[in-house]
């Protein structure tokens, strides 16, 4: 196989080195392209083009293959809790009991929030979108924090993830608890990392707090399942926000605000209103397959579908399982779940679907766990911005420590030519 791709132009050769990476998937090197041909690439929504070198996750779109530093997500999802899975993105092996207990108190040091940022979060309505509050506290952060990461010492980039693995839990509790009006909680420091977070969320104020070990290894499984997934949008963001230099949290705050959108991490939230409109309009699934697949009609079929997975997302796979499981621990019915049940059963015997290779993914049934947890619709992608907290740590120090230059695509410039001013009274 040869290492060097031939491109001919205009009755010139030009010769570009070709990478095979540790999965034995090849990539053109074209950063010479410009200055040794004068032309660039174009390429709308990087579809075909790598950003970066990564050793973190690999997914195998067309196997529907999912791995984190070389662990299959089956086998973590299965037999890690996430504070362990967190420790292995961002720090690239799994630790050990000693590693895992020092990491879990060095959290729980940091995990005390400015008394002055209830200030900021009592500006909002309780009608703001956790989402957006989440975004804002995160990069509101860097004013009691404002020292940014000093990337050459080691002890400085570990006490910034320390600190941000201790403050975000605090921060998704309380928008929860701003939106229901409740008094905010602070941590219980004898509790574990995703129990604490369940604790801060849903802690009664006359009640005791009591654990419920199907409910947080529910929520550990989640937030495992969400931990990273390479060069996804808002993993994206937070890296080319990141190569200006700009700190780890405000890094973290653009990476919240791309999670958001619906076609991302916001489509668990627009899953379970599609769901549920489903289910009003008496269950006719075909009616909005139909929809779906009309291209005068921007519905789209959410939870559908995926830029790299031609094929089940190996994460649906396990959270469709962990629902069962879930909601029958629980004694929990959700109409819901056999309404999902029956809009995937028709998509993938939908010819247009499987055209397009559109398969359900991470966020189908997700929403119908964080339902049955007693997770308002609304905190369904903070959850999974807080399952991606570790990934997105482990991105932006990836990025900065291989010393990567700032991001700054180039364009295909369609607008008009040089043209000379013309005066007010001209126009
Ligand atoms: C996440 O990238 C990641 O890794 C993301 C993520 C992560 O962990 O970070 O996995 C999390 O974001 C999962 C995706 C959640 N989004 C949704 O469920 C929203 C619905 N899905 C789509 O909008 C869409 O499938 C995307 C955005 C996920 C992917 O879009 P692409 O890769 O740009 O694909 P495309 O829009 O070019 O679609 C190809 C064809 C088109 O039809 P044709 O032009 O070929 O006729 O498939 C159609 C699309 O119209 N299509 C859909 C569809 N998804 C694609 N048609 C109906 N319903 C859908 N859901």
């Amino acid at each position: 196989m040869s290492d060097k791709a031939i491109l001919e132009y205009d009755g010139k050769r030009y010769e570009f080195p070709v990478i095979k990476d540790t999965e034995n998937e090849l990539a053109i090197d074209i950063k010479s392209l410009r200055s040794s041909t004068g032309m660039i690439t174009i390429d709308p929504g990087f579809k075909n083009t790598g950003s970066c070198e990564s050793e973190i996750t690999f997914l195998d779109g067309e196997k529907g293959m999912l791995r984190y530093r070389g662990y299959a997500i089956e086998e973590l999802a299965e037999k890690a809790d996430f504070l362990e899975v967190a420790y292995l993105l961002i720090f690239g092996e799994l630790p050990n009991k000693e590693q895992l207990e020092t990491f879990h108190e060095d959290i729980k040091a940091e995990s005390q929030v400015d008394e002055e940022m209830k200030k900021i979060l009592d500006g909002f309505p309780k009608s703001a979108h956790p989402m957006g509050v989440l975004s804002s506290l995160t990069s509101a952060l860097i004013a009691f924090n404002p020292t940014s990461v000093n990337i050459s010492s080691e002890k400085d980039m570990y006490h910034a993830i320390v600190k941000i693995l201790g403050k975000f839990p605090v921060l998704v509790a309380w928008t929860m608890r701003k939106k229901k009006g409740l008094p905010l909680d602070y941590g219980d420091d004898n509790l574990g990392y995703v129990e604490n977070l369940h604790k801060m969320m849903f802690k009664k104020p006359s009640k005791e707090y009591k654990s419920n070990k199907i409910v947080i290894d529910a929520l550990d499984k989640l937030l495992i399942l969400h931990a990273d997934h390479e060069q996804n949008c808002s993993t994206s963001a937070v890296r080319i926000t990141g190569s200006s230099h700009a700190g780890l949290f405000v890094s973290l705050s653009a990476g919240i605000s791309a999670l958001w959108g619906p076609l991302h991490g916001g489509a668990n939230q627009a899953v379970i209103e599609m769901l549920e409109a489903i289910k009003e309009d008496g269950g006719d699934t075909h009616k909005y397959m139909d929809k779906a697949k009309d291209k005068n009609d921007e519905f789209r079929l959410m939870g559908f579908g995926h830029r790299v997975y031609k094929n089940f997302d190996p994460r649906a796979r396990i959270i469709k399982k962990a629902a069962d499981e879930v909601l029958e621990d629980l004694g929990i019915v959700d109409p819901i779940l056999d309404i999902a049940k029956s809009l995937e059963k028709v998509a993938l015997e939908d010819e247009y679907f499987v055209e397009r290779n559109l398969y359900p993914n991470v966020d189908f049934y997700s929403g119908i766990i964080y339902r049955a947890l007693g997770i308002p619709r609304e905190m369904f992608t903070v959850m999974f911005a807080m399952g991606r907290l570790p990934g997105w740590i482990a991105q932006w120090r990836e990025m900065r420590l291989r010393h990567e230059p700032i991001g700054r695509p180039r364009q295909v410039y369609i607008g008009k030519t040089y043209r000379p001013f013309k005066p007010l009274e001209e126009r």
